[in-house]
């Protein structure tokens, strides 16, 4: 089997899937207050998105991560990471992950790591409740916190991710930087990026460059650049200090793009080749069209042929440029 190459020469084999576009919570800088959802017809079903993930690791995937929206709220998921982890068990799939809100994992985690899953990652922009619950809409602060602790307990190893801020967690680098160090998780920061309908103004006045953050952390630590990559975006510094490794997602301020390993599918099938433009594929019509997998495998094929080189986000001469209409929680970050 030919794997999948990218007109740019990159080997694409980490696939991140929406299992819903739902949230129980509504971040500001990702979905509007009051959102409309997708009619429940247009979903793939669970085995739908078991039988799209099996192609695509047939094809070579072999980073499987689960996203949103928040994919814990989807009903059943556990019946689809079930099946899906016959993939790691044969060894096609080195690791099946997902990246939550945390609100669900003290019912999930336990589940979530028997059958498979070594890492999740949490989004957390701040320790502080009522900050918190500004920046989530509708998130309880203690609920995440007790759905983290779960995934420690069940051995799950946690990486926080923080969208950085300005105004809003700058104030918070330090206390977030021991409280991980503490618990053992590992953190990284975000450059919030210009998705949605979030207006422009807005969106700048909260951009925070990572580079400015790096330079915050310099002037109390001694960092030093790791070559080590898990495969995603981050970057990654160890504080000399504490040995602590903190990671920075810099689309903005430093583009990433030329190591981009990844595509993404939306909760209805659509085949988004780059977080940060417009292009799709529908893979449901495909998928629907017959009982074997040829098609879908030729869809997957044509339109891996034409991933762009990459996003055009830009926030310089204080204007936003390259940015996309769709919510991040449609295509799951
Ligand atoms: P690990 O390295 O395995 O921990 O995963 P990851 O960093 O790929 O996954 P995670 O879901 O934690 O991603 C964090 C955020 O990075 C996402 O929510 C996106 O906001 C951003 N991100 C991931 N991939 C891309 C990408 O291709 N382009 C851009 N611009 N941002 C990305
Ligand atoms: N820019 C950067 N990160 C974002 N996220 C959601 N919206 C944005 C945005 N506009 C992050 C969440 C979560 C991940 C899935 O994406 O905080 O960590
Ligand atoms: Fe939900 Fe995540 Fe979007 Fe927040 S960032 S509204 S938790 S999908």
């Amino acid at each position: 089997m030919t794997p999948l190459i990218d007109p740019f020469a990159r080997p694409i084999t980490y696939l991140r899937v929406s299992a819903t576009d739902r949230c129980d919570f509504r971040c500001t800088y990702c979905m509007a207050e009051h959102m409309q959802f997708l009619p429940k017809k247009d979903l793939l079903t669970l085995e739908e998105l078991d039988r799209l993930c099996s192609t695509f690791i047939r094809l070579g995937v072999e980073k499987l991560r689960i996203t949103g929206g928040e994919p814990l709220v989807r009903r059943d998921i556990l019946t689809f990471f079930r099946s899906i982890s016959r993939h790691l068990e044969s060894g096609a799939l080195k690791e099946l992950t997902l990246t939550t809100n945390g609100s669900q994992l003290a019912r999930y985690a336990g589940d979530l790591a028997a059958l498979g899953v070594r890492r999740v990652n949490v989004s957390l922009d701040t320790l502080d409740a009522a900050k918190f619950t500004a920046i989530t809409r509708w998130g309880r602060l203690d609920q995440v916190m007790e759905g983290i602790r779960a995934a420690k307990a069940a051995g799950l190893r946690v990486k926080i991710n923080t969208v950085a801020l300005k105004g809003f967690n700058e104030d918070e680098l330090f206390p977030l930087l021991d409280w991980c160090a503490g618990e053992g998780h590992d953190l990284t920061f975000i450059e919030v990026m210009p998705m949605g309908e979030m207006g422009e103004e807005m969106r700048l006045d909260q951009y925070w460059p990572l580079k400015d953050l790096r330079a915050r952390l310099a002037e109390r630590f001694t960092l030093t650049d790791l070559a080590e990559r898990t495969g995603g975006p981050a970057r990654y510094v160890r504080i000399e200090a504490t040995g602590q490794k903190v990671g920075f997602i810099t689309p903005l301020t430093h583009n990433f793009c030329e190591s981009c390993n990844r595509v993404r599918v939306t909760c209805t099938g659509e085949l988004y080749m780059c977080l940060g433009q417009e292009d799709m594929a529908d893979l449901r019509a495909p998928l629907r069209a017959s009982e074997g997998d040829e098609l879908l495998e030729e869809a997957i094929r044509a339109a891996i042929a034409h991933k762009p080189k990459g996003h055009d986000f830009d926030y310089s001469r204080q204007k936003v440029a390259g940015q996309v209409s769709r919510h991040m929680s449609h295509t799951g970050g």
